[in-house]
């Protein structure tokens, strides 16, 4: 068997990861990419729309310890929008926002608010790609074409997912600019915090999109089809308390799992479900949470907290349950450790995992993010979920929106 899952990717060189630590990251696994329909390497960038754009790539630079590399607009010759590329680690972050009152980014913000429009990913054959999503009858929003600048050549094109969300394909072996033909190279004068990490996380984990009622399955046959993923071992449709905010849940992974797409569709519960929440503010399906890796939560949690991020709260009864300590066993650290910061854990057969959830990180209710740290564990934190939607109850109860 051809074994490709077990090399770095440009993004990862980049950034001085190492395989050992990526593989217990985010849980790769070995496949063979010779009999991947839709083969895929990995994340390539998540892009945002933004209401300013500006101040988002301040937000993520100061809050969340990203570094600007590259830039567009109106300096460089774009005067339609800016757009922003911060990283962290392998994790490409690009922020656009509107600058001719004419641009189409306004609209998207007016209907969406600030959120994803393109979870886009690196694939080593974009042609092969297009072809086969063409095949299952997949919507082709760009055909395959080359971007050249003085770097080099990129091979782009992209297919439609839910909502207004799209992945774009990025074929990028010929390439050596800071991101795409049309960006420039910038840094940020910031200084970091003393004592502050190199960086706050090293990859991203997952992307959970949230789609309408009955909609959750023709998903998970879109990325079964059209994108060859696979369905991962956690499939938490049945899983779901029904007293708390109801949700179905089911996991499909690339081949070698760097890309994970949980997608969750809301169930009838007593209560108005979280993503009926979502859909209603975001006007539709689309991206809920990021999930960034880190090997050091607390760390993290820490820096970002001081930077005045806020984290949803954990109650000290979590951290009390006998139940609870019974089953996490022995973790790295103490649990008080834990409980000081509200950092949630969860253990499976395969080892455990540290989360922490964010707020939403705009006006809306809708996009937040998830901190993990695995330490064996493949899992999501399905053993939190009845913490975590009691938490997420709280704050839409407080919006008005229960
Ligand atoms: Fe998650």
């Amino acid at each position: 068997m051809t074994d490709t899952s077990f090399a770095l990717t440009g993004q990862e060189r980049e950034a001085d990861l190492e395989l050992d630590q990526l593989k217990q990251l985010v849980g790769l696994v070995p496949y063979d990419e010779t009999q991947d329909v839709f083969p895929v390497t990995g994340w390539d960038a998540i892009v945002f729309i933004c209401g300013n754009a500006t101040q988002a790539a301040h937000f993520y630079q100061t809050a969340f310890g990203m570094e600007l590399v590259a830039y567009s607009g109106p300096e460089t010759g774009n005067r339609d929008h800016k757009a922003f590329v911060l990283k962290s680690g392998s994790i490409r972050f690009v922020l656009k926002g509107g600058v001719d009152p004419q641009s189409p980014l306004h609209e998207h913000v007016r209907v969406h608010g600030d959120g994803v429009c393109d979870i886009s990913l690196e694939v080593p054959d974009v042609d092969r790609c297009i072809a086969h999503a063409r095949s299952i009858g997949a919507t082709i929003l760009q055909e395959p074409e080359d971007l050249t600048d003085e770097h080099g050549t990129v091979r782009v094109a992209a297919i439609g997912t839910y909502g207004d969300t799209r992945h774009t394909l990025v074929q990028r072996n010929d390439y050596a600019g800071p991101y795409l033909p049309g960006y420039v190279e910038r840094t940020s004068d910031l200084v970091r915090p003393e004592g502050a990490p190199k960086r706050l996380f090293q990859a991203l984990d997952h992307i959970v999109g949230n789609v309408e009622l009955g909609k959750m399955d023709e998903w998970v046959e879109f990325y079964n089809k059209v994108m060859g993923f696979v369905n991962m071992a956690e499939f938490i449709g049945d899983d779901i308390a029904t007293d708390y905010s109801a949700l179905m849940s089911k996991v499909v992974a690339n081949g070698n799992h760097r890309v994970k797409f949980p997608l969750n569709e809301p169930a009838l519960g007593k209560r108005k479900s979280q993503i009926d929440e979502y859909l209603e503010f975001y006007t539709g399906p689309g991206a809920q949470h990021l999930a960034v890796a880190t090997n050091d939560i607390l760390t993290t949690v820490d820096h970002m907290k001081a930077a005045g991020v806020e984290f949803l709260e954990t109650p000290d009864s979590y951290y009390e349950d006998p139940e609870l300590r019974e089953r996490i066993g022995k973790v790295r650290v103490p649990i008080e450790e834990l409980q000081k910061r509200g950092i949630l854990v969860d253990r499976d057969e395969d080892g455990y995992l540290l989360q922490i959830f964010t707020r939403p990180v705009q006006d809306r209710p809708t996009v937040f993010f998830e901190l993990i740290e695995r330490h064996g564990s493949l899992g999501f934190g399905k053993g939190n979920f009845k913490a975590l939607f009691e938490a997420i109850e709280r704050e839409q109860e407080r919006r008005g929106n229960l």
